[in-house]
């Protein structure tokens, strides 16, 4: 296995270019299930998820090439109906391709995804939504089974606004008789891209961006093509490094317009972040002033940049509250964090941290995909050095995160375990 090391003490200056966005490539890579022959998705990111996810595919009988940023997905030759567990234990998204094989093939058998660092994460309200629309769903040895003998529209209201059950009923009402009605329905950007794609393939989808949606079923969908949005959490995260260094980063290729409440939380907190077209320059002179952060489905804080604002706040002048609403118990970043000397405290779902002048380098273990990018900004302001190991988590979500912080200066490396 390897880790990454970092000296900290480095302030970031330089500009960096964010990659297009997990969040997005991953549902749309999954809708390509619903249309027969060759779709194209460009500005795909460099990560192990993607990867992942073009296994899943292929395992269902796609061919899919990813050439210099560019997905070429040919679904014409799907015919499994079976996403193993050996692929979903290691992506939860995976779930995704449940909704366009029921649309599809009117069966599906998906592995339930199993819980992760934070929670058990249950697919309730991807069932729920499948049933709404028709389906017989029924949990067998570990799988979702779901049949139909057609689907059709029908009012669905989320209990949670889930990102996942909205993309995933999103396109299973595509192929659905008649006019869906999601309620509830997510809105962040990456469910937005989603249906912005199903609509080049055909899909008749309104009320994009709000939390009413609204998809008119329609015969069949074409292959389309489409590039992804930017990865609103990357260009976040570098925010983040720009302003726990008090450096004065340029972050290029991103889309302001998805971060205001990271923008304004930055901002609160005394860094300065000028908007220039589709890049954000940020510059920190002095420590933070400490802010409260309370995640919220979007357009509030999200979650997956909570423990990346939490490394920050250890470094703050003065006390922060956050409060963590999305999930059960999204903090396994704290624990890594106190052996960095962090002052933090944690009730249920609220860490009280009290910022420090300094932390210090320490041996820690990445734990999940953002907690890792939180230890690694921990990592570039702490004393001495710092060792994150288990760095896999970080591949998941970041491309090469170690050769774009040393590029703004950081001294931080690669190695072997
Ligand atoms: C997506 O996960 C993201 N992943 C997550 O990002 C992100 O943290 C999350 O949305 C929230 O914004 C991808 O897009 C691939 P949810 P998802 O369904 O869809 C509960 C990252 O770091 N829930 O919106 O799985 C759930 O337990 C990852 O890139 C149910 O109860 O999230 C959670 O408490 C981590 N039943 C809340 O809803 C369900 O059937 C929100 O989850 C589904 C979800």
């Amino acid at each position: 296995m390897q880790k990454i090391v970092i000296v900290g003490g480095n302030r970031l200056t330089g500009r960096v270019e964010v990659a297009g966005s997990k969040n997005a490539t991953l549902p749309v890579m999954a809708a390509t299930i619903l249309a027969p022959g060759k779709s194209v998705i460009t500005n795909v990111p460099r990560l192990r998820d993607v990867i992942t996810m073009k296994q899943m595919l292929e395992t269902l009988g796609a061919r899919v090439t990813l050439e210099h940023g560019a997905l070429t997905l040919d679904t014409s030759g799907c015919g499994s109906h079976e996403a193993p567990y050996e692929l979903v234990k290691t992506m939860r998204a995976s779930v995704y391709v449940l909704g366009p094989l029921l649309a599809r093939f009117k069966h599906a058998k998906v592995s339930l995804p199993g819980g992760c660092a934070w929670g058990p994460r249950p697919v309730d309200l991807h069932i729920k939504a499948m049933e709404g629309l028709g389906a017989r769903v029924t949990i067998e040895h570990g799988y979702i089974v779901a049949e139909a003998d057609e689907l059709r529209g029908a009012n669905l209201h989320f209990d949670i606004s889930s990102v996942g059950a909205t993309g995933n009923a999103m396109m299973a009402a595509c192929l659905a008789k008649g006019k869906t009605v999601l309620s509830n329905a997510a809105c962040e950007p990456e469910i937005d891209a989603l249906a912005q794609f199903l609509n080049r393939m055909g899909a008749k989808i309104s009320g994009i961006g709000t939390q009413v949606v609204e998809i008119e079923g329609v015969e069949s969908l074409r292959p389309a093509e489409i590039a992804v949005i930017p990865d609103r959490i990357e260009a976040g995260t570098f925010m983040a490094a720009a302003a726990i260094t008090k450096g004065t980063v340029r972050i290029a290729n991103c889309n302001p317009s998805h971060l205001t409440s990271v923008i304004s939380k930055l901002s609160e907190a005394g860094a300065h972040i000028m908007q220039e077209g589709s890049e954000l320059v940020v510059s920190a002179a002095d420590r933070p002033g400490a802010v409260n952060v309370s995640t919220a489905p979007y357009p509030g804080f999200p979650t997956d940049m909570q423990a990346q604002m939490m490394a920050l706040m250890c470094t703050a002048q003065g006390t922060s509250v956050f409060v963590e609403n999305i999930y059960s118990d999204r903090f396994t970043h704290v624990g890594e964090l106190r052996r960095m000397n962090a002052d933090i405290n944690v009730e249920g779902n609220v860490a009280t941290v009290k910022g420090l002048g300094k932390l210090s380098g320490a041996q820690v273990m990445a734990t999940d995909l953002r907690a890792s990018a939180a230890l690694i900004l921990a990592g570039l302001v702490a004393e001495g050095k710092t060792e994150v190991s288990r760095i896999y988590h970080i591949d998941r979500g970041y491309e090469a995160i170690e050769k774009k912080l040393s590029a703004l200066g950081a001294k931080i490396w690669r190695e072997e375990e």
